[in-house]
């Protein structure tokens, strides 16, 4: 059981609701909500403290999008945690393909370059006891139903991998739903590669599915929105059993961080081609999800835009 956990992006959706379940564990003593608003962050404390009837939520005020803003949030933690839950992002704001402080897309740093740092420093801080899990999706290996194709990449070189986080992969052709499915791709590997790293802890990615009742859409735009706003999530996917309630995807986080079964660095997500159901490796879908090779150079790629 962990008794203390931090979870990025928990002022609403999948990171809040996650918080609610786990303070219904009588053992969880303490649950860090790392936020980037203020104001969201207080709202949601209240409310979780009120439909749980706990009081053992702490605001830490994070941006992950912004690499010194986690490194300082990261230095505010006195005590260790158990469980590290890295859950902020979706579709990196309204202009996912400008540049943050830091030299990465907004869609690649609100997604995976903060929570490297974070883990990262966690980890050197020795502030991280049992797990990490990093909130993937099924995106990563493509879903064929939803217009969504597995990654191709050329050479999968460190070079490309850099490429796709500097943007530079995409130039002429800017699909936020491709840049999405690769970063949560190279996120999958990235956490494969911590496990050579440190042998303490176990690294877990899980999608937590299609899920409904949060504001992952809200940020896209155009057709796009449309399509999986207003036709695609409330419509088309529910009457094929291809999207599940908010309490069933953060299950999934929840199951991921308690159940010490799964491989260590594996990659779960819906085991059949919808994104709902029970949960499997996805080496079952994609091999390169077990290429060690392809998991470091990633790793590489990453932290040269650490500085
Ligand atoms: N919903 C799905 O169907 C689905 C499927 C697969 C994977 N996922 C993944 O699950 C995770 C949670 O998504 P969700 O559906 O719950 O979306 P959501 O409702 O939009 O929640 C995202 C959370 O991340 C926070 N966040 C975004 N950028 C941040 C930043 N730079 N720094 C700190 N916090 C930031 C948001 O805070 P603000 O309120 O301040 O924006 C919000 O609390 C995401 O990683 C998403 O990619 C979702």
């Amino acid at each position: 059981m962990n008794k203390s956990i931090l979870i990025t992006g928990a002022n609403g959706g999948l990171g809040k609701d996650t918080a609610r379940q786990l303070a219904l564990i009588k053992e969880t003593e303490r649950i860090y909500l790392a936020c980037r608003n203020e104001t969201k962050a207080m709202a949601a404390k209240a409310d979780l403290e009120k439909t749980t009837g706990r009081s053992i939520f702490e605001i830490v005020m994070m941006d992950v999008s912004n690499c010194d803003s986690v490194r300082k949030a990261a230095a505010t933690l006195t005590q260790p945690v158990d469980a590290l839950v890295m859950n902020a992002g979706g579709m990196g704001g309204k202009t996912p393909f400008e540049m943050t402080q830091d030299g990465v897309t907004q869609m690649f740093g609100t997604n995976l370059l903060g929570h490297v740092v974070l883990l990262d420093e966690l980890m050197k801080a020795e502030k991280l006891k049992k797990v990490a899990l990093y909130a993937g999706s099924e995106a990563a290996r493509g879903i064929k139903s939803m217009g969504m194709k597995q990654p191709n990449l050329k050479t999968y070189s460190v070079e490309e991998f850099s490429s796709i986080i500097d943007g530079s992969y995409f130039d002429g052709k800017k699909d936020p739903m491709e840049a999405y499915g690769l970063v949560k791709y190279m996120a999958a590997m990235w956490m494969s590669a911590q496990v050579a790293k440190n042998s303490d802890l176990r690294f877990i990615t899980m999608s937590p599915g299609a899920t409904s009742g949060t504001a992952v859409m809200d940020d896209m735009s155009g057709i796009q929105r449309i399509m999986f706003k207003y036709i695609m999530m409330p419509i088309v996917m529910p009457l094929s059993g291809m999207v599940h309630k908010l309490e069933t995807g953060a299950k999934r986080f929840v199951d991921g961080i308690e159940d010490d079964s799964k491989v260590n660095g594996g990659f779960y997500a819906s085991k059949s081609n919808k994104p709902t159901g029970p949960v499997a490796n996805q080496i079952a879908f994609l091999r390169d999800f077990d290429n060690v090779e392809y998991q470091n150079s990633v790793d590489e790629a990453i932290h040269r835009f650490i500085k």
